[in-house]
C-alpha cells in the first residue's frame, strides 16, 4: 500500500487525477469505479482540465459509480439545483464536461422498480465489463466506503442499505441543506456496491482531505481490520492500493514519517 501525503487539497487532487489519467492513457477503454462526495470534486476538476487542455480522451472509458440514494435518480423534470441524486452530481461535476459516451456510464438506479433485482443486475454489468480496473474511493466520517455503514459484511455485494445517523447528518450538511431540504426529507436508504464488490476492483485509490477525517483515516490505515470501520478492508486488497491524503487528513497517522520516507526512497530509486 502506498500512502502519499500532499500539502493541501489541490495537490492531493492533482496527484489523484494524474494516476487516473495514467490508466486512461495506458488503456483507453479502462473501467473506472467512481465516487461522489466533496472529496473527489477537485480530482474531477483536474481531469476536466486535462481533457480540455491536454486532450485526455474519455471516449472509450467506462465508469461504474459506487452508490445512489434510493428514490433519487437523474430526474430532468425536477429543477436541477434541487436534485440531490448522485447521478446529477456526476453529470454536473464530471460527465457533462468530458467526451464520455452516455452508454458507458453506469450509476446505480435509485429509481429502479425492483431494487433488489437491480442490484444483482448492476453486479452483472460490472462483470460483463470485465471488472473494474481502478476504483476511486473517499472515506465517510464513520469509515464507510460507498454506503457500507459500520457492521456491513466485508464480503458484502451490491445491495440496498439503510444509512446511519452520522452519514445522514454529514450528507445533509454537505449537500441537502444548501438545496433547501429539511433533514426529515432526506432519503434514508441507498443502493451501494458492497465491500466484496469493491475489493474485486483490480486496483484501488482512496482519497481523504481535511482535519475532520484525520481520526478515521488513522483508524482505517493503522487500526485493526473490522466491519465496524468498513474501509479497513483496504488491508485485504491484493492489487495496487494507493491512499492519497492531504496533510490535515494525515495528521493523526502514527507512521506519518515512515510513509513520507517510503515515498522519498521510491522516487529516489525510481520504483
Ligand atoms: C460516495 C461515497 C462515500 C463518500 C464518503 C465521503 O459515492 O462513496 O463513501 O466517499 O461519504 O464523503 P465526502 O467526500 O463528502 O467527505
Amino acid at each position: 500500500m502506498d500512502v502519499i501525503i500532499r500539502e493541501n487539497y489541490g495537490q492531493m487532487s492533482r496527484y489523484a487525477a494524474e494516476i487516473i489519467a495514467g490508466y486512461i492513457r495506458t488503456k483507453p477503454n479502462c473501467v473506472l469505479g467512481l465516487a461522489t462526495g466533496r472529496t473527489p470534486v477537485g480530482t474531477y476538476k483536474e481531469l476536466i482540465r486535462m481533457h480540455r487542455e491536454e486532450g485526455l480522451d474519455f471516449s472509450e472509458v467506462r465508469t461504474f459509480n459506487l452508490d445512489e440514494y434510493l428514490g433519487l435518480g437523474m430526474n430532468l423534470d425536477k429543477p436541477y439545483d434541487l436534485d440531490q441524486s448522485y447521478a446529477r452530481f456526476m453529470h454536473e461535476e464530471l460527465f457533462k464536461h468530458i467526451n464520455i459516451k452516455k452508454e458507458n456510464i453506469h450509476i446505480p438506479d435509485g429509481l429502479a422498480k425492483e431494487p433488489k433485482k437491480y442490484c444483482a443486475y448492476y453486479e452483472e454489468e460490472i462483470r460483463k465489463a470485465g471488472g473494474i480496473d481502478l476504483q476511486l474511493l473517499g472515506i465517510g466520517g464513520d469509515g464507510h466506503w460507498g454506503f457500507n455503514e459500520p457492521g456491513s459484511s466485508l464480503g458484502s455485494r451490491t445491495r440496498v442499505v439503510a444509512l446511519n445517523e452520522q452519514t445522514l447528518n454529514d450528507n445533509y450538511n454537505a449537500f441537502f441543506k444548501k438545496a433547501g431540504f429539511k433533514r426529515s426529507e432526506m432519503p434514508c436508504f441507498a443502493i451501494t456496491m458492497g465491500i466484496g464488490t469493491i475489493l474485486e476492483a483490480r486496483n484501488i485509490m482512496m482519497l481523504a482531505s481535511g482535519g475532520g477525517k484525520a481520526d478515521i483515516v488513522a483508524k482505517c490505515l493503522e487500526g485493526p481490520i473490522t466491519a465496524q470501520v468498513t474501509s479497513t478492508a483496504i488491508h485485504l486488497h491484493g492489487g495496487d492500493v494507493t491512499v492519497v491524503l492531504d496533510e490535515a487528513a494525515a495528521s493523526k497517522l502514527i507512521r506519518y514519517e515512515h510513509y513520507k520516507q517510503v515515498e522519498r526512497l521510491k522516487s529516489q530509486y525510481g520504483l
